[in-house]
C-alpha cells in the first residue's frame, strides 16, 4: 500500500500537526525507550532525536517504509526499525517507555481484525508503558466520497507556511462506502496515483475495544491545538496504559502535557 514511498514522503514527511501535542507527550514523560506503531517513513523522527531516549524503534509492515525509517534517522546508534504486523505479538513493547500511535494507524486494520490486533497490543504492553494514540473516525474528516481536489486549496493549513507550494502538485479524492474509507492521491506533474485502503473506525467502537482489552485510557484532546483545528476534526487524542498502570500518575502525565501546550 506505501510502495510509493518517494511521493508519499514529498507530501506527507513535513506534515506536522500533531507535533506539539507528541512534543509535549515526550517531555512529560522523558523516555529512555519509544516505540512506534506504523511508523511509517519517520516523519515524527525529528521529535523523537531531540529527546534524550537510548533507543528508538519504528514498527511498520511494510519493508519501504521500515528501511526509509532508518534512512531518515541517520542516526543508527539510538534508532532501529523492524517489519511488524501490529495485529501480531510484539514483546519489544514490554520495555518501551512510551508507545506513538498516530495518524489513526488502526484504521489500516480490517475490522474483523481489530480484536485480535487490540489483544497483541494489550498482551505485549508493559506495565509501566503509556500509549499516545491519535485517531480519527474518518481521514480529512470526510464522511462521504469527494471529487478530486487540490492539497493547497483545501488542507495547506495542515503544513507550515514554506512547505505549502508544493501542494499544488497533488490532488487527492476518497471514496467512502459503509465499511472502507479509501484516499486516492495524485502526483499532477508526474501522473503518478496513490491508493490508502482504510476502514471506517468510529472513536466510540475503538473506546468499546480499548475497554474490551482492559486498558486503561484518558483523553487528552479531540482537536490538535488551535493553528490546525480548522476544518474541526474530532479525534481522540489520548494515553492509554495497561490496567495495572497508576491512574493517578496517568491523570497527572495528562494535566502536565496539556500545560505544555
Ligand atoms: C498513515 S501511515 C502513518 C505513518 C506515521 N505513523 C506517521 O504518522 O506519519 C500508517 C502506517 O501504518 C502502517 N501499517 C498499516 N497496517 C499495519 C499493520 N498491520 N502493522 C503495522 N503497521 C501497519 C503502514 O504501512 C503505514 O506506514
Amino acid at each position: 500500500m506505501y510502495t510509493k514511498v518517494k511521493n508519499y514522503n514529498e507530501l506527507f514527511i513535513k506534515l506536522r500537526p500533531d507535533f506539539p501535542m507528541i512534543w509535549a507527550t515526550l517531555e512529560v514523560i522523558q523516555p529512555n525507550k519509544i516505540v512506534e506503531y506504523g511508523a511509517g517513513s519517520g516523519r515524527i523522527l525529528p521529535l523523537y532525536i531531540q529527546t534524550n531516549a537510548y533507543e528508538i524503534v519504528g514498527l511498520d509492515i511494510e519493508i519501504s517504509m521500515v528501511n526509509s525509517f532508518i534512512e531518515y534517522g541517520n542516526d543508527t546508534n539510538r534508532i532501529t526499525a523492524y517489519c511488524q504486523d501490529v495485529c501480531e505479538y510484539a514483546p519489544i513493547l514490554k520495555d518501551a517507555d512510551i508507545v506513538i500511535m498516530t495518524s489513526s494507524v488502526m484504521k489500516h486494520i480490517e475490522p474483523k481484525l481489530r480484536e485480535r490486533a487490540w489483544n497483541a497490543i494489550s498482551n505485549s504492553l508493559g506495565e509501566n508503558t503509556i500509549i499516545f494514540i491519535d485517531h480519527c473516525t474518518y481521514i480529512y474528516d470526510q464522511n462521504e466520497s469527494t471529487k478530486w481536489q487540490n492539497y493547497y486549496d483545501t488542507l495547506k493549513f495542515w503544513w507550515a507556511e514554506e512547505d505549502r507550494s508544493k501542494l499544488k502538485n497533488y490532488i487527492w479524492k476518497k471514496n467512502v462506502n459503509r465499511k472502507e474509507d479509501i484516499l486516492y492521491i495524485k502526483d499532477l506533474k508526474t501522473e503518478e496515483e496513490m491508493c490508502f485502503r482504510t476502514f471506517v473506525y468510529d472513536i466510540d467502537e475503538m473506546i468499546e475495544d480499548i475497554k474490551k482489552e482492559n486498558l486503561q485510557y484518558i483523553q487528552i484532546s479531540d482537536t490538535f491545538t488551535l493553528a490546525y483545528s480548522k476544518p474541526y476534526t474530532k479525534r481522540f487524542i489520548a494515553l492509554l496504559a495497561h490496567k495495572n498502570f497508576d491512574t493517578k500518575r496517568l491523570s497527572s502525565i495528562k494535566e502536565n502535557i496539556l500545560k505544555l501546550l
